[in-house]
């Protein structure tokens, strides 16, 4: 039997992080040349959040990466009028609405549709009517699922944090969560995406996640392929350092 082909989107917000921790001063990593290297493994899309804060992904980088990038961006952000103006002003080929809060190390949780029901379903057809797709990172319940159908989002993007994250009967249990809200939102017509935590492990088994059709990977691939090319980078190092 044929395998599915999953879509890998590589988040990239973490090479920018590492860009700004000398306060923007070094152009390095540079983010399109980066972006040039997951085309070549294989990625599909590329995944970025212009976080309120801006810590790591800069508003010049949005125009850059959706205007240049040889990838289609899925741009993260909250549900707000500023970030509403600068995904219209940009046209990513996706949107994907994220919860935020200032002090959070990472998007701890799913969006609650139903709280932002009003403002998000006129912001997803405000996209949408610019051929923007849309999809909204929630929890895998039921309730958000069918809240999603209803704002009209063509995707959703389950949280899988807490289920990487937990071990045992808690992590059977979220992966029971995963499957039933997974097929309800392929019936209610969803996209089906998954991210958060991923690593090598937990991607052999999100993939058999019934109608995956999508995952977003940032933080283990940015630390992996820093142990997979630490190497190469000091043999370059070195060369520079030798007497021709
Ligand atoms: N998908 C969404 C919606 C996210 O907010 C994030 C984290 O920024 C990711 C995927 C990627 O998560 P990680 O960096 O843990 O792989």
């Amino acid at each position: 039997m044929k395998s599915k082909k999953i879509i890998l989107g590589v988040n990239i917000d973490h090479a920018a992080t590492l860009r700004q921790v000398r306060g923007g001063t070094t152009t390095y990593p540079h983010l399109s040349h980066l972006v040039k290297l997951v085309k070549a493994g294989g990625g599909k899309q590329i995944t970025i959040h212009l976080r309120e804060d801006r810590r790591h992904i800069q508003d010049h980088d949005v125009k850059i990466l959706c205007k240049k990038s040889v990838l289609p961006i899925n741009l993260e952000m909250a549900v707000s009028e500023e970030m509403l103006r600068i995904a219209l002003m940009n046209k990513p080929a996706w949107v994907c609405f994220v919860p935020e809060k200032r002090a959070e190390l990472t998007t701890e949780g799913g969006l609650n549709i139903t709280k932002v029901l009003t403002e998000i379903e006129k912001m997803t057809q405000v996209l949408r009517s610019q051929k923007i797709k849309v999809s909204y990172f929630i929890e895998p319940s039921i309730e958000q699922v069918k809240a999603s159908a209803q704002a009209n989002a063509n995707a959703i993007e389950f949280h899988t944090g807490k289920w990487v994250l937990s071990k045992g009967v808690p992590k059977q249990k979220e992966w029971g969560r995963l499957k039933a809200a997974a097929q309800l939102a392929h019936e209610l017509g969803l996209r089906v995406h998954a991210g958060h935590g991923l690593d090598f492990e937990h991607a052999e088994k999100i993939r058999k996640l019934p109608h995956l059709h999508e995952v977003n990977i940032g933080h283990s691939l940015i630390c992996y392929s820093l142990e997979m090319g630490l190497k190469k980078a000091t043999q370059k190092m070195r060369a520079c350092l030798q007497h021709k």
